[in-house]
């Protein structure tokens, strides 16, 4: 059997869920692979916090990336510490040392994806993001690859685990508003800072992200219109649930003969609608297509082993070398296509 060490950058809910799916699966992943994956070495900031974790005693931490950088041992490295800015300075450290690479990280990939794609393939090595957008939910390979005889026109998802969880329990439990966004915290889903998650910017980027694949257009979370739930309050719950509807945070992307347009905000959605009964931290995304007409896809968003299950796929994938090449290699074309003021539609 073949051996392929991995490392990760990060150790917080995901990077756990990794460490346990890969423990709880490793028969299986081996088998389909005839290769055994290691996780050699892991990056964090806090020593302290880390040695009182069960993490299994081969691994070795380290708060030095140059540990990482310079271990030729090392083929993949899976990134799953959030931010952008200095993610982006260590998946390109990587390439350059060609290593492949993973992130769940949306707001790197929502900022400087298609660079680091392009980048990527001038160094020959993978980079794969599946878990950037909607946790478990497979939906990037589906957007590049099995989508891509369509003319993509819509597409309308509920994108952020977080506020789906408040707004869902604000209904279902009669809960504040504060108090769930605690239980979403503590549950894992929202990010270490969850401002990006309860004003919007969280579903702006993966919106971007999705947009940017399904409409074959570099666009960024910069061209989203954005207002998040903060200014929801229980009133207005029972108001919507009084009239029929649930209030979710929609994150809309059309493209039309005009432009493409980009919006995220809360809405009031019939009982009745699919996206009405998508509760907790599920996320569901509707594509439209010229060919395919109307898909859905619906699961977990958030949390540890939704989003482990997504990464470890992707690094399944490297192994494997299903690799995604978006430019080039595949003659994928890029429109230049006007952005159209969503209050305008
Ligand atoms: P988290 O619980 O806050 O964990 C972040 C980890 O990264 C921690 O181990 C932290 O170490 C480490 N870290 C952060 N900055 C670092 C730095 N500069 N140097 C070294 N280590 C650093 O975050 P998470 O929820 O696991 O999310 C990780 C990524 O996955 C984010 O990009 C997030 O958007 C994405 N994601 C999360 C979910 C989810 O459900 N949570 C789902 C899909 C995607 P310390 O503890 O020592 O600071
Ligand atoms: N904080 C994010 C959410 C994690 O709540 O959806 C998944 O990207």
């Amino acid at each position: 059997m073949k051996h392929v060490a991995i490392a990760l950058l990060g150790c917080g809910t995901v990077g756990k869920g990794i460490v346990d799916l890969l423990e709880k699966n490793a028969d299986l992943i081996e088998e389909q692979l005839d290769t055994k994956i290691t996780i050699k070495r892991i990056l964090i900031r806090n020593l302290a916090k880390y040695e009182r974790m069960d993490l299994p005693k081969s691994i070795a931490l380290t708060t030095e990336f140059s540990d990482i950088i310079n271990d030729d041992d090392i083929e993949i490295v899976v990134e799953v510490m959030g931010s952008a800015d200095f993610a982006k300075e260590c998946i390109e450290a990587c390439f350059k040392k060609g290593k492949s690479v993973v992130s769940a990280n949306k707001d790197v990939i929502a900022d400087y994806g298609i660079p680091l794609l392009k980048m990527s393939q001038e160094h020959n090595v993978d980079f794969q993001f599946e878990a950037s957008v909607a946790g478990g939910i497979p939906i990037i390979r589906p957007m590049y690859s099995s989508l891509n005889s369509n003319r993509i026109d819509r597409i309308i998802g509920i994108l952020n685990g977080t506020t789906n969880y408040i707004l869902s329990n604000m209904t279902e439990r009669g809960l504040s508003y504060e108090d769930v966004l605690q239980e979403a915290q503590d549950k894992g889903y929202a990010e270490a800072d969850p401002t990006n998650d309860v004003s919007g910017y969280d579903a702006a980027r993966k919106i971007a992200i999705l947009a940017t694949l399904g409409f074959h257009s570099a666009v960024t979370f910069r061209d989203v219109a954005v207002e998040g739930i903060e200014r929801i309050t229980q009133e207005d719950i029972s108001h919507a649930e009084e009239m029929g509807y649930a209030v979710k945070l929609l994150a809309i992307a059309t493209q039309s003969d005009d432009g493409i347009s980009l919006s995220v905000h809360p809405a009031f959605i019939p009982k009745q609608h699919p996206l009405a009964n998508v509760s907790g931290a599920y996320n569901a995304i509707y594509v439209r297509g010229n060919g395919v007409g109307d898909v859905m896809f619906y699961g977990q968003g958030a949390g540890a082993f939704p989003t482990a299950s997504a990464v470890l796929s992707d690094v399944m994938n490297v192994i494997l070398h299903t690799n995604l090449t978006i430019t080039g290699k595949r003659g994928y074309v890029w429109h230049q296509v006007p952005l159209v003021d969503p209050s305008h539609i």
